[in-house]
């Protein structure tokens, strides 16, 4: 499959390079040519054969997965520029609202970043969230302490959640289905107890939320 990552950051660096292990090509569209094309090659250095081409924003975007991976503020406001030609498609959304010291979320209580982010967009936009509670650095290996990371996922659109599942399982993580949209209000919680556990650990954000079942 081919997917469209918006952003060419810390998060666009990590989940790439696990849809590339995992046999994906990539179409990534960035502000900065320089860091746009440094990320290009480095993708194209994991896995021999793989495609990965630019486009700039304002582009139509051909892909039916499209990755927002960019601050929360930055997607609302491609909800707003790019709105119609994200109509239908799957839009993974992955943004964790932090206030500007990084101790706590600037989200209203009873409604989380996906649910606004795709109160935004056009209806026909299925809205996923997935992603959200790993740490950036953490992604290039896909796993932490030998475990594959768990990628919580959360929509109101069943098959667009299977096919955000399926990503994440061939780039060798586990997908772990929580439910509607709703439950993002958890998941961006989740991140922030995760960045508030940091410094009391000393784990310096190589740690990873890992839900274990019974034997
Ligand atoms: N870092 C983490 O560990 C982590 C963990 C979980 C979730 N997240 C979430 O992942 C998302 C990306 O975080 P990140 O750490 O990858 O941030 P980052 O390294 O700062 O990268 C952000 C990217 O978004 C682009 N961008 C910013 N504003 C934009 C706009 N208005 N239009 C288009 N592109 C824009 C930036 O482009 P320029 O380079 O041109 O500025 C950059 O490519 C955020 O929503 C964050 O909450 C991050």
């Amino acid at each position: 499959m081919n997917i469209t990552i918006i952003g060419t950051g810390n998060m666009a660096r990590g989940i790439a390079s696990r849809f590339v292990s995992g046999g994906h090509d990539l179409t990534l569209v960035g502000r900065n040519p320089e860091t746009t094309g440094a990320l290009v090659k480095d993708l194209e250095q994991l896995r021999a054969g793989t495609k990965v081409t630019t486009q700039t924003l304002g582009e139509t975007i051909q892909d039916e997965v499209v990755v927002l991976a960019v601050p929360y503020g930055a997607g609302l406001e491609l909800a707003q520029s790019l709105g119609g030609q994200l109509d239908g498609k799957i839009v993974v959304d992955m943004a964790n609202a932090l206030n500007s010291t990084f101790s706590g979320l600037v989200t209203e209580p009873g409604t989380s970043a996906a649910e606004t982010l795709a109160a935004a967009l056009p209806r026909g936009a299925k809205v996923v969230k997935a992603f959200n509670t790993i740490f950036a650095g953490t992604l290039p290996a896909g796993n932490v302490a030998g475990q594959p990371l768990d990628v919580f996922i959360a929509g109101d659109d069943e098959s667009a959640n299977e096919v955000v599942a399926g990503l994440a399982k061939d780039g060798g993580l586990n997908p772990v289905k929580v439910g509607g949209l709703v439950r993002a209000r958890e998941l961006e919680a989740m991140l922030m107890l995760g960045i508030a556990a940091q410094q009391p650990l000393g784990y310096g954000f190589n740690s990873a939320w890992r839900l274990v079942g019974p034997a």
